[in-house]
């Protein structure tokens, strides 16, 4: 008959085998006394006789049964070195199978406190992993679309906003303008009078008239430029906002881009070497004014993102159901911090005075109403990358 003891010890021997985690116990010695087949699964030791193997001979045959992306020296003292407490890690085995294995080693201490030996559990959390990191991509995207969600519903209410100003100002500003125009006419026909034989010579050179002629002009003048900047302001807001004028056509959009082009040529003068790398395009379904509009925004900013010499390079090209135009500069780049900030409407480094800042949110609206997408990578010091996607067919997804 079984004694108590007996039985316990086959009891666990077995409890060691149903184990779903891999585990192993190394007596004082530092050789292996048992390890049981999840262990022998997990690290592809088959049958291997692993029992009765010291760190040495174990390494030995590891290296003929697994591979890992760690340092297999440090987990093999884990396992055998009763020098260390417990501790939780993770392993990464290559072969014979991809795994995540997360495991932890601890003293085996008698009633009296004594340490017996070590015991290790490898728990296998691949599944958990790869579930985790579909969990975060999943996060990832959902993130994606929250932001390109709030930006549409940003843009259409700009839109809104921004037709009511234009056409609020758009009146007085008219008016200014004009008052400034008869203005400058009348000075002008002063100053013809004053300059004529029949003025006396006493008006013409008396130094108040003088100062005060000299007040009028520059005056006239700097109102005319302020005038012409908010004119110029006001017909970017309306085409920010107005953007249902043009009609759907079927437009080759390389010629579109070829057309701006030519238009921005005196921008980059001869410092700006073009290099074009056009795939064959079908037409597509577009308002031509209005992508020729993106083009030109785009290449504006690229040409003023290179003061100096540089590169600009226009790429197009066809993928499945939509095409893709992309202009890279060799510039200063856009620092990480503006980059989520680039599209958005009145947003400049070029200080004040010189961008609007509307450039970039009128692509970024005209684009989608295309249902396209444009995008940007950059590198600070290296340049700048825009890519736009156009779908070939309007409504065909
Ligand atoms: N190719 C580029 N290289 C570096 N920075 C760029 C580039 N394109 C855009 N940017 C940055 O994005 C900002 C916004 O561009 P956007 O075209 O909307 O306005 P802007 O060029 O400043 O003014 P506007 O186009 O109205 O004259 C720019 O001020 C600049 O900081
Ligand atoms: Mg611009």
């Amino acid at each position: 008959m079984a004694t108590d003891s007996q039985t316990t010890f086959e009891f666990l021997e077995a409890a060691l085998e149903s184990s779903l985690d891999g585990i192993i116990l190394v007596n004082s010695q530092g050789r292996i006394l048992s390890v049981n087949q999840s262990f022998r699964d997990m690290y592809g030791f088959g049958c291997c006789p692993l029992v009765g193997t010291t760190l040495e001979q174990f390494d030995q045959l590891a290296c003929g049964c697994f591979h890992c992306a760690d340092d297999r020296h440090d987990f093999l003292r884990e396992i055998f070195n009763n020098d260390k407490g417990p501790l939780r890690r993770e392993f990464h085995v290559q072969s014979p199978e991809e795994r995540v294995i997360s495991f932890y080693a601890r003293p085996v201490v008698d009633r009296e406190g004594n340490a017996q030996g070590r015991i290790s559990i490898h728990i296998d959390i691949t599944d958990e992993r790869k579930r985790q990191h579909e969990l975060e991509k999943a996060n990832q995207h959902i993130r994606e679309a929250q932001t390109q969600l709030a930006q549409s519903e940003k843009m259409a209410s700009l839109g809104l906003l921004v037709a009511g100003i234009a056409h609020e100002i758009n009146t007085p500003i008219g008016s200014i303008n004009s008052n400034n125009d008869i203005l400058i006419r009348a000075v002008s026909k002063m100053r013809e009078f004053i300059e004529c034989d029949q003025c006396p010579a006493e008006i013409r050179n008396h130094p108040e008239v003088v100062k005060i002629m000299g007040i009028l002009e520059s005056i006239n003048q700097n109102n005319r430029v302020a005038c012409e900047r908010i004119i110029e302001i006001i017909r970017s807001l309306r085409r920010f906002a107005r953007l249902d004028e043009a009609e759907w056509k079927k437009a080759n959009i390389l010629e579109g881009l070829d057309s701006t082009l030519t238009l921005v040529r005196h921008q980059l003068k001869n410092r700006i070497q073009v290099i074009k790398e056009y795939g064959v395009l079908p037409e597509i379904d577009c308002y031509p004014n209005q992508l020729n509009q993106v083009f030109m925004n785009i290449l504006v900013n690229a040409a003023q993102a290179m003061p100096g010499k540089g590169v600009l390079r226009l790429k197009a090209w066809q993928e499945g159901a939509v095409v893709k135009i992309s202009i890279s500069d060799s510039g200063m780049g856009i620092p990480k911090e503006n980059l989520a900030r680039i599209f958005d409407p009145g947003f400049t480094t070029k200080g004040v005075g010189v961008g609007t800042g509307l450039g970039l949110s009128i692509c970024y609206k005209i684009i989608q109403d295309h249902q396209g997408k444009i995008e940007v990578e950059s590198d600070v010091g290296k340049g700048s990358t825009f890519t736009v996607t156009l779908p070939i067919q309007q409504g065909a997804s």
